[in-house]
């Protein structure tokens, strides 16, 4: 079986249910439902026995030693993470406590698992890192996209939290030889992102006919994959990356903001072709230090893994809105926080 932190957040969780749908392999499922965590985007798995959620903190080493004893995990795939920049912008620590102790503490635990095992188990234990594009700083327009050789310089607390758990893994294994594999991905959007993030935000507030905020001018490019191509870039990079290598997922999708945010508007007017949502768009002071260009070189996993994303933007951001619209009730527990009751109601049982 493979232990999954993190997976009742946005990518987690799709990734969990993409792993169920691929394999019957179990997951043992550690999440501490900060608020980004919601059971209910695991709805659809409730009651599978291939799945078991824990709530608890990657940062409990006593919870972690436990969880390894018991269910003796192949691999751990580490998503868990504050991961919301303006959010570390208003309040680093709890981004320095999950994402760099956090991880420091689940390194070390998974250590001492790791020494125990017996020599196969041990050559063919993986830990995979799940980062982003944001430790390698920003580009200028002209400048060539991101490879692995970049060199890191981030810029929000967010981001140097993620480079600095990134630098605790390569340690781990340069000194242990810990079998680490770190990706290194673009943005995500896809269903069950919370909507604070620039997609989910744009079509929730245009459904409800408030202001799109666009920060600064709206020039800032992001490079847009679609989630489960994320996903099934981590699976390919465990059954197949190189030990100690770090790979960069990304779909060569450079977007400025503000084409996002017209393109939303458009196909929701297709949806709705009596309502307009252009008029909302409304320019808003820009966020501090912000990036102004990411852009990955996805050149290495697809050469050496031969892994291709599936979707382009077109077709994901479709499927994305269409998900949204149809899972009205998803958006409203959200904003209301009432997804944590259903939480207590549903999952009680479930909880270790
Ligand atoms: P998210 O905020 O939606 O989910 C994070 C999950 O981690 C939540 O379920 C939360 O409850 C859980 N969590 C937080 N602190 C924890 C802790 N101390 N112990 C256990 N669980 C904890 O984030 P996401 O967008 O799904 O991102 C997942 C990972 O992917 C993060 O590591 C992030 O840095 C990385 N990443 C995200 C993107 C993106 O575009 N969203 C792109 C590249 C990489
Ligand atoms: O690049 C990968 C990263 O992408 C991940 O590591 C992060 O976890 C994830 O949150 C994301 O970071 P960004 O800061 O790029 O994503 P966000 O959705 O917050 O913003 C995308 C862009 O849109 C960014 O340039 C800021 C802008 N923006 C965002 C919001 C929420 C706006 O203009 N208005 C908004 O209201």
């Amino acid at each position: 079986m493979i232990l999954v932190t993190g997976g009742a957040g946005f990518i987690g969780s799709n990734f969990v249910l993409n792993w169920l749908v691929q394999s019957d392999e179990s997951i043992v499922n550690l999440d501490k439902l900060t608020y980004a965590g919601n059971l209910k985007n695991l709805a659809s798995i409730q009651g599978d026995s291939r799945h078991q959620f824990v709530q608890g903190d990657i940062g409990d080493a006593h919870l972690i030693a436990r969880i390894l004893k018991q269910h003796q995990p192949r691999a751990i795939i580490n998503f868990a993470a504050e991961s919301h920049v303006d959010r570390s912008i208003h309040g680093p620590e709890d981004f320095i406590q999950t994402n760099i102790l956090g991880t420091f503490r689940l390194l070390e635990v998974v250590r001492g698992y790791w020494g125990e095992l017996d020599a196969a188990e041990k050559r063919d234990f993986r830990f995979l890192h799940v980062s982003t594009d944001e430790v390698y700083g920003s580009l200028a327009r002209e400048e060539a996209a991101f490879t692995e050789q970049h060199r890191y310089q981030p810029n929000s607390p967010y981001s140097a939290s993620k480079a600095s758990s990134d630098h605790l893994v390569r340690a781990y294994h340069h000194t242990y030889g810990l079998p680490v594999l770190t990706t290194n991905c673009s943005n995500n959007y896809g269903p069950f992102q919370f909507p604070e993030k620039l997609i989910p935000l744009m079509i929730v507030n245009a459904l409800e006919g408030k202001p799109l905020p666009v920060y600064g001018d709206g020039q800032q490019i992001r490079d847009w994959l679609y989630v489960i191509d994320h996903c099934n870039a981590i699976c390919r990079v465990l059954e197949a990356g190189t030990v100690g290598e770090v790979y960069n997922i990304g779909g060569w999708n450079e977007k400025p903001n503000i084409e996002i945010i017209h393109k939303i508007c458009g196909l929701l007017q297709e949806t709705y072709p009596d309502s307009s949502f252009q008029h909302l768009i409304t320019y808003v002071t820009d966020r501090p230090g912000h990036d102004r260009r990411y852009a990955i070189d996805a050149s290495k996993i697809e050469r050496e893994l031969n892994w291709k994303p599936a979707d382009t933007f077109d077709s994901g951001i479709r499927k994305t809105i269409q998900w949204y619209l149809q899972h009205r009730s998803w958006i409203t527990d959200v904003q209301t926080g009432a997804y944590r009751e259903w939480m207590e109601k549903n999952y009680a049982g479930e909880r270790s």
